[in-house]
């Protein structure tokens, strides 16, 4: 399948920085080349493990230049919707399952929207249907495909993900689709085949030697699968 040229956007995961200087953390990271900011934030209900409050990510916003892809790993999105877009979020994503219905969804699309957030993103797990969103995919800017269960960072790509990617592409999606877990420079290449534009990696670069190198290294990946995809 034909795709569009796309930009594509690495997000590194700041879960996998060093939390006591974060901030120092943040500007390295965008001195290697990251576009955007991913910020897991976890509240131990949607998921066991519990992280960054609105505080926090008011902080790190005063430490960055580059947007906030602040991903909502929480069971009342729609209550935390003015703390988080307040505190500096300009991607706001927030996952179907914990909401279940259209009808929920959109209550929380309209609340991002009403409190100014840039884009709105919505997620879904690995063990939910991508179908579940088509009723609102012309509301949304993002749609955030998890390629691992989220909770943690340093897990193994699912790469029956994929298909959830190729499905949103097929079925005409022109907004951002995100892949966000697992993804490294063996997976890459893959994601941004199906058509994903935005890459989430935490523990890859992070984690890498050559931070600048790994997001270079990235980014032709992604860029270089895209155009052979494109040249059919
Ligand atoms: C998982 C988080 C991811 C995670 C990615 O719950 O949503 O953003 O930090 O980490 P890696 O790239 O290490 O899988
Ligand atoms: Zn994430």
């Amino acid at each position: 399948m034909k795709t569009m040229t796309r930009q594509i956007t690495i997000s590194p995961s700041l879960l996998s920085c060093d939390f006591t200087r974060i901030g120092e953390e943040t500007r390295r990271v965008e001195a290697a080349g990251a576009d955007w900011l991913h910020v897991d934030v976890m509240d131990g209900h949607f998921v066991p493990n519990l992280t960054i409050g609105p505080p926090l990510v008011k902080a790190i916003h005063g430490a960055a230049t580059a947007p906030l892809d602040v991903h909502l790993m929480i069971t009342n999105p729609l209550e935390f919707a003015g703390p988080y877009a307040k505190a500096g979020a300009h991607v706001l994503t927030f996952h179907w399952e914990p909401l279940g219905s259209a009808v929920a969804a959109r209550e929380v699309i309209r609340a991002f929207r009403e409190e100014g957030v840039a884009k709105v993103g919505i997620s879904v797990n690995p063990d939910t249907d991508v179908q579940v969103v088509e009723d609102v995919l012309d509301e949304v800017d993002l749609v955030l495909v998890m390629s691992v269960f989220p909770g943690s960072g340093g897990q193994s790509f699912i790469a029956d993900t994929l298909e959830k990617t190729r499905w949103l592409r097929a079925s005409g999606y022109q907004g951002h689709v995100e892949m966000d877990g697992g993804v490294n420079g063996d997976t890459i290449a893959d994601c941004a085949a199906a058509g994903a534009d935005v890459l989430v990696a935490g523990s890859a670069i992070f984690g890498a030697e050559d931070m600048q190198a790994t997001i270079t290294s990235f980014r032709a990946l992604a860029r270089e699968a895209q155009e052979q995809e494109n040249r059919g």
